[in-house]
């Protein structure tokens, strides 16, 4: 009988028997040599709780609101492309998953499942975005988005480019036949997955996609064509958090994370 999964790190485990070496890397790995992963990782584990003890509580409530919507825990999911790699059921088995839990799925771009496939499982959606140099299918999936019922949009800022991830060049990843950004252009998506001879396909072809030169014009150019709430993604310098703080005040509207 199947171990039961009763940490992350059981469903790690039993997920390393279960996936090819190149996709094991792909969720693992980070860019270059991975000292930001680890540092990452690192400065989580150094994080603890100091409890109020005799506090005469019996029932707890970790719920909260997360830009506008209620979660059962202060935790959302974050943006993972490709689900399908991982999956069959890809993005809409995670979108069940996180509905059981009472928490917001952020749905990737890059999601290898149709967006309002994913909406239509209930629960919290949000979508986030890269900014493509084609601004007409941002603005395209900006409208999709709210017309499938999504509650925020997210705008991953700290990938101009992306990294050079070195256990993808040395798998020579690629994304298998099937699997593609289901809710870009056929063109852009093949593109994007890097599924042209050769490698590191997946890297090379995202940076002729992504807008290199992204500003904070295109922060105010998204705000213009939604309603939304909009989470910038990836700020990390107090000064960005502070820009961005006053540009907020005078428009209102975007958090940073
Ligand atoms: C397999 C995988 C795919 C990801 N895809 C995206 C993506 O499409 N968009 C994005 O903004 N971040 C993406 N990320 C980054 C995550 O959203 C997150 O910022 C990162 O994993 C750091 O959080 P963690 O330390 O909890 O893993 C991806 C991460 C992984 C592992």
């Amino acid at each position: 009988m199947a171990e039961p999964l009763l940490s992350v790190r059981d469903a790690e485990q039993a997920a390393a028997g279960l996936l090819p070496r190149d996709v094991r890397d792909f969720v693992a790995g980070g860019s270059e040599a991975e000292v930001t992963l680890a540092a990452n990782r690192a400065a989580l584990d150094a994080v603890f709780l100091t409890p109020r003890v005799l506090a005469g509580i019996t029932a707890c409530d970790p719920g909260t609101m997360l830009v506008g919507c209620r979660s059962a825990q202060p935790v959302a999911v974050a943006p993972m492309s490709y689900q399908r790699l991982i999956h069959p059921e890809g993005e809409i088995g995670l979108a069940r998953a996180a509905r059981e839990a009472g928490i917001p799925l952020t749905l990737s771009m890059m999601s290898s499942c149709l967006l309002e496939e994913v909406a239509a499982v209930g629960g919290t959606l949000w979508l986030q975005l890269y900014l493509l140099r084609d601004r007409g299918q941002v603005a395209d999936l900006i409208q999709r988005a709210e017309a499938a019922g999504c509650r925020a949009l997210m705008l991953t800022v700290d990938v101009p480019r992306m990294g050079r991830r070195l256990r993808d060049m040395r798998n020579g990843f690629a994304l298998p036949a099937g699997i593609t950004a289901a809710n870009l252009r056929d063109d852009t998506a093949t593109m994007v997955g890097g599924t042209s001879a050769g490698s590191p396909g997946v890297a090379v072809h995202t940076n002729q996609v992504f807008e290199p030169s992204l500003s904070w014009a295109d922060v105010s150019w998204l705000r213009e064509r939604t309603r939304l709430p909009l989470v910038l993604k990836g700020i990390l310098h107090p000064a960005d958090a502070q820009h961005h703080r006053a540009a907020r005040r005078l428009r209102g509207g975007e958090r940073p994370v």
